[in-house]
C-alpha cells in the first residue's frame, strides 16, 4: 500500500518551500523505502529551489540524510528492513566504461528509484538529486543505501551523503593530499571546512585555510587548519605562499566555484601540485588562463565530482573515524530543525550563520 507522509517541496521558482502530503509508493524492484531519521540542509537544495539546476517543479528537496530500511523490493539484497544507512546520490551501476575500468566512483550511468513519489492529487516529484529526503519517508534505489555502524548519530552521519563526503574526498581521493603534505583550501562551508579535516586525517602538515568570513576562519581552525587567511583583507596567493616557504601548496582546493578563486588556487600551488575544483560554477562562468602558465606550472588541474567517493568503500570508514574520535563529524551540524524549519534555515546559510541545519524527524511512534 503506497503510503502518505509529511515533505518539504518547492512548488515553484523562487516561491518559499510547503510542508505537505507526499505519497510513497512500495518499493519496486531494486528500490527501497527508508524511513528518514535526519537530513541536512544543503546550498544545493536552495539551487533547486531557485530554479538554478532545471525546471522539474514541483522538487521533493532534501538529500544528506540517514535513516532505516522500512521495506525493499524485489531483487534487493544490499540492505535489508531494519538497516541504518546513510543515502547516496551515486548509485554506481557496475557496467558502464567507467565501472568497467574499474573506477565506479567515476559511474557515468547512476541510477534512482524508477517510480516516482507524487502528491495527493497525482502531480509526480521531482526528488532533490535523486533522493528527496525532507521527507519522513522516501523512495531510493537499494544501491543509494549504504549500511553503516548504527550507533552513529544520523543527524551527523547523514552529511556524508553530500557535502560532508564531497570536501573530504576533493581532498583525499581526489587531490591525494597525503603524509607531509601542503594543502590549501579556499573557501571554507561544509565542503570546504570537510576538505579541511580530510586534509588533517591523511597527515597534510600545513593546512591554510582561505575565506572571506572571519566566522568561517575560526571553525576551519576546529577541523585542523593550522593557518588561516581573509582574503577579502589580504592576497590569498601570497600568504599562501609565504606560508609554504615561498612556493604555494602541494594541493589547492576549491570550494566556492568561482572564476576569481580559481585563479587563486592555481597561482597558490606549487610547481607540479594539485587544483581540485570541488565548488560548483554557474553555466555563465569562464576562466582565462595564461596557458604557458597550464603547461609551464605543470601538475594537474582536476574536479571533483562528490569527491570522488565510493560510497561502499568511503561511508563506513567515515563513520568509523567519527566513532573513534578522529573526524568531528558533530561540529558541521550547527543546529537541529523540523521539518517545518527548512525556508528558515535557508535564511540562515544564506547569512553564513551555519555549516549545516540538519532537519531532524521524530521516530515514528514516538
Ligand atoms: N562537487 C561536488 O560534488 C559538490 C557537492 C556539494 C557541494 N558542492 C559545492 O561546493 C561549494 C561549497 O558548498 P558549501 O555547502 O560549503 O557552501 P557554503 O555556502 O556553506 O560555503 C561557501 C564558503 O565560501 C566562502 N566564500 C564565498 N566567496 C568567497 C571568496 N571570494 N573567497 C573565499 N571564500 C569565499 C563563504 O564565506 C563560505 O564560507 C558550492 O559551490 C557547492 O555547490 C560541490
Ligand atoms: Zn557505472
Ligand atoms: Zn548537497
Amino acid at each position: 500500500m503506497p503510503q502518505t507522509v509529511k515533505g518539504v517541496i518547492a512548488r515553484s521558482k523562487g516561491a518559499d518551500v510547503e510542508l505537505v502530503d507526499v505519497v510513497v509508493p512500495d518499493p519496486g524492484p531494486g528500490e527501497a523505502v527508508v524511513a528518514v531519521q535526519a537530513c541536512g540542509v544543503c546550498h544545493t537544495d536552495l539551487h533547486y529551489r531557485e530554479g538554478g539546476i532545471n525546471d522539474e517543479f514541483p522538487f521533493l528537496l532534501g538529500h544528506e540524510a540517514a535513516g532505516v530500511v522500512e521495506a525493499v523490493g524485489e531483487g534487493v539484497t544490499e540492505v535489508a528492513p531494519g538497516d541504518f544507512v546513510v543515502l547516496n546520490w551515486r548509485a554506481v551501476c557496475g557496467l558502464c566504461r567507467a565501472c568497467l575500468k574499474g573506477r565506479p566512483w567515476y559511474c557515468f550511468a547512476t541510477h534512482n528509484a524508477t517510480q516516482k513519489m507524487t502528491l495527493t492529487d497525482g502531480t509526480e516529484l521531482t526528488p532533490a538529486l535523486g533522493i528527496g529526503a525532507f521527507v519522513e519517508k522516501t523512495l531510493v534505489a537499494a544501491g543509494q543505501c549504504t549500511r553503516v555502524d548504527p550507533d552513529a548519530d544520523a543527524a551527523a552521519v547523514g552529511l556524508l551523503g553530500c557535502g560532508v563526503m564531497a570536501g573530504f574526498g576533493a581532498a583525499v581521493n581526489t587531490g591525494g593530499v597525503g603524509r607531509g603534505d601542503s594543502v590549501a583550501v579556499i573557501g571554507c562551508g561544509g565542503v570546504g571546512n570537510a576538505a579541511i579535516a580530510g586534509a588533517n586525517v591523511a597527515g597534510a602538515t600545513t593546512i591554510v585555510a582561505v575565506d572571506v568570513d572571519d566566522r568561517k576562519l575560526e571553525q576551519a581552525r576546529r577541523f585542523g587548519a593550522t593557518h588561516t587567511v581573509n582574503s577579502a583583507q589580504q592576497d590569498p596567493v601570497e600568504a599562501i605562499r609565504e606560508l609554504t616557504g615561498g612556493h604555494g601548496a602541494d594541493v589547492v582546493v576549491e570550494a566556492v566555484g568561482r572564476p576569481e578563486t580559481y585563479e587563486q588556487a592555481f597561482y597558490a600551488r606549487d610547481l607540479a601540485g594539485t587544483v581540485v575544483l570541488v565548488g560548483v560554477p554557474t553555466p555563465d562562468k569562464q576562466v582565462t588562463l595564461p596557458m604557458i602558465d597550464v603547461f609551464g606550472r605543470g601538475g594537474s588541474l582536476k574536479s571533483s565530482w562528490y569527491g570522488d567517493c565510493l560510497p561502499s568503500r568511503d561511508f563506513p570508514m567515515l563513520v568509523d573515524l567519527y566513532r573513534q574520535g578522529r573526524f568531528d563529524l558533530d561540529a558541521f551540524v550547527s543546529e537541529r530543525v523540523g521539518l517545518g524549519d527548512v525556508e528558515a534555515a535557508f535564511a540562515k546559510m544564506e547569512k553564513g550563520e551555519v555549516l549545516r541545519s540538519v532537519v531532524v524527524l521524530e521516530e515514528a511512534g514516538a
